[in-house]
């Protein structure tokens, strides 16, 4: 069954709610990527040519005091989606009130309001029902377009579609679409490539895709508690060791499909370091740290992907944003970039990025927009924001 998505509702002349995650990167008041706001636009531009007065509602940031609400102020974001399309954008500083009632009454058909970030307001992470139900009421119609937060159960992304007719936007559809069938049906072989600091974060999905993909290769910080769980040396590497028994397990349940690296790039401290060099997994010196995957490994790994269908890649293989320790992420980028005939797909967050900073993001079939949300769709897990949108 499919789910409701926006191309069903009747919108014309109606307020239509859209949560989007508009949770951009920003520095100085810049936004320094603006990947999420185009990704929103087939949706918002769908809404306004079809006469929809649209009402956006995103979060930006962790907001925990005032001046984590001064350095979130949604205000970039609407000077940013003004010029990227063409409907006038109205921004509104307010969260709830008669400014933001008065802007949403006034709205012509096919204008946007943008309001203010969401996560001014405290109810808002605990999915408070009087918010979800006060925004509710500034809408005919909601649509969940914010794939990055649908793992998260707030009142803009659970809360608002519990009190009106509710669909999915283009994004979610897309995202839901391409993960899913990595998910459910991937062309094979299936290759998993994870990587990144912690065991503890990927417990969900290394679990997971052991069980999906035809092969799991293992690279970044983690691999380190992986070595030192069948006894390998790490010296200072990161280490995790209330996982190793975990990684174990994962190692006996992964047996002829999980790789993990043979060499490893280590250095004799993390920040200016006066020696950096290859060394063998398992055998790191006393003092030094494991940084990066090493050559053979990306060989390895290069050989494994070789033929593969389908491959699904999250976290950097070493600490990429410092050159020295960039090659190996590079090189799987690459690898991963000129893979002919594969669907690749990058899970978001740091891998995502590192694709954007080579230069290589339209040489992937779907970079997704969700870091922690693809994360937990490729767990199996169900997202409470899309859970709550109806099937057809
Ligand atoms: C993200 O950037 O992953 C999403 O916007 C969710 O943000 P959050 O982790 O602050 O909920």
């Amino acid at each position: 069954m499919a789910k409701v998505t926006v191309k069903d509702l009747d919108v014309k002349g109606k307020h239509v709610i859209v949560r989007v995650d508009f949770n951009v990167p920003h520095k100085d008041g810049k936004i320094t990527d603006d990947n999420r706001i185009r990704a929103a636009l087939p949706t918002i531009n769908y809404l306004t040519e079809h006469g929809a007065k649209v009402l956006l509602l995103s979060h930006l940031g962790k907001i925990k005091t005032e001046e984590d609400k001064a350095k979130n102020d949604m205000s970039i974001v609407a000077t940013r989606l003004a010029e990227l399309q063409s409907a006038p954008v109205k921004f509104v500083n307010a969260t709830r009130g008669p400014e933001l009632e008065e802007a949403v009454k006034e709205q012509k058909d096919g204008s946007i309001v943008l309001m203010q970030n969401t996560r001014y307001e405290k109810g808002e992470t605990k999915n408070d029902p009087e918010l979800g139900k006060y925004w509710a009421s500034l809408g005919d119609l909601f649509v969940e377009d914010a794939f990055g937060s649908v793992h998260r159960a707030h009142a803009s992304t659970v809360g608002i579609p519990t009190y009106l007719p509710s669909a999915l936007g283009f994004l979610v559809e897309k995202e839901v679409n391409v993960l899913g069938k990595a998910l459910n049906d991937p062309q094979r072989p299936f290759v998993a490539i994870l990587g990144g600091a912690k065991v503890s974060d990927k417990i969900g999905v290394i679990e997971n895709l052991l069980k999906i993909a035809d092969k799991v290769l293992i690279g970044g910080g983690m691999s380190y508690t992986f070595s030192a769980a069948v006894g390998g040396k790490i010296g200072d590497s990161l280490l995790e060791a209330d996982k190793e028994d975990l990684a174990r397990e994962f190692l006996e349940k992964g047996k002829g499909k999980l790789f993990l690296p043979v060499d490893t790039v280590e250095a004799n401290a993390f920040d200016n370091a006066t020696d950096v060099k290859v060394v063998k997994a398992g055998e790191v010196d006393d003092g030094y740290q494991g940084l990066d995957i090493g050559p053979e490994t990306v060989k390895l790994f290069q050989k494994e992907l070789e033929g593969a269908k389908t491959v699904f890649w999250n976290g950097p293989m070493g600490v990429f944003e410092k050159p020295e320790y960039a090659k190996g992420t590079e090189a799987i980028c690459e690898t991963l970039a000129n893979l002919d005939g594969a669907t690749t797909i990058i899970g978001g967050g740091d891998s995502a990025s590192a694709a954007k900073n080579l230069g290589f993001a339209d040489k992937f079939s779907h970079i997704s927009t969700g870091g922690g949300a693809s994360l937990e769709y490729m767990e199996g897990k169900e997202l409470p924001g899309i859970a709550v949108i109806k099937e057809k």
